[in-house]
């Protein structure tokens, strides 16, 4: 059966798009018809893969854009709606894991220090809040558009180890509740999605590690890990008019690791 276009029309911003679930998600939306800005702090993969949409027939462009820098979220907006007219949806995709900086482990809440904290809070957290700031003014002129905020099953349970990143992946749980209320009367949708275990450049270390990775397989009823598209699929739902009465919600996509 073939499924598309289903986001004709669409203008997409993307951060962390250069790489794993914000890579394949701007590859899926270009498929399905959306013109795509595609923003990292990964120049040289970021456009390639504009290169890439692009010779395949797509529109998309590649722009720097570190999420934490509130001026270049501005330029980047006026970026796109110069190079696209409008922009309509918005994925908050960059983010970070949790490791000490000098040995790369895992750490626990006593181990953490102050300065990972911040700098994880100031991407996956402080990052989501001011994309959505800029989005609001060109989706109100669009006369509505599509939020997606990539929060993690590690925003709705805690693990064994992780400080700042439960903490702002909580964040972006709620805040993503209060800006689908705040917006709804624009007609602007604002929804979280919550990846289990997926297999990118951000995990691949660990969930190829016999010890965690095998843990994490083990504790994942469908059997195996997921892929960037598993998760990107869910961003095209919500990215579509399908999902056009569907806000404040949050979408878990793990393979069940939730379910027990
Ligand atoms: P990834 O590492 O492949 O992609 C993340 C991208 O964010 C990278 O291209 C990186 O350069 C970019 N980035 C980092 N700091 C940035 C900054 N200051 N400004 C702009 N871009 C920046 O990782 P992956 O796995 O694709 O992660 C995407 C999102 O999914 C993240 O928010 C992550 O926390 C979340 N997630 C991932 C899971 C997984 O198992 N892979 C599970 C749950 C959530």
């Amino acid at each position: 059966m073939t499924v598309g276009p289903r986001l004709e029309g669409k203008v997409a911003l993307l951060s962390g798009g250069a790489s794993g679930i914000g890579a394949e998600t701007a590859r899926l939306f270009a498929e399905h018809g959306a013109a795509v800005a595609i923003t990292d702090v990964n120049d040289a993969d970021g456009a390639a893969l504009a290169d890439e949409i692009n010779a395949a027939g797509g529109r998309a462009f590649y722009r720097r854009l570190d999420v934490t820098q509130e001026a270049e979220w501005e330029a980047t907006v006026a970026a796109t709606l110069e190079a696209f007219g409008s922009l309509t949806v918005l994925g908050n995709f960059a983010g970070i894991g949790e490791r000490d900086p000098e040995t790369g482990k895992l750490v626990k809440i006593h181990e953490a220090s102050l300065a990972e904290w911040n700098r994880v809070m100031d991407i996956n957290m402080t990052g989501t809040f001011l994309g959505t700031k800029h989005a609001i003014q060109p989706m109100r002129d669009a006369g509505g558009g599509s939020i997606i905020n990539i929060s993690s099953m590690y925003g709705i349970v805690g693990s064994t180890y992780g400080a700042a990143y439960h903490a702002s992946k909580g964040a972006v749980r709620t805040f993503t509740k209060g800006a689908a209320l705040q917006y709804a009367p624009d007609q602007i949708r604002v929804n979280s999605v919550h990846p289990g275990f997926v297999m990118t450049p951000l995990t691949e270390d660990l969930l190829n590690n016999p010890k965690i990775g095998g843990d994490r397989l083990g504790k994942t009823p469908l059997g195996r890990f997921g892929t960037a598209r598993d998760i990107a699929n869910g961003c095209l739902y919500l990215a579509s008019d399908e999902t056009a009465w569907m806000t404040g919600s949050e979408l878990v996509i793990d393979g069940g690791w939730m379910a027990e």
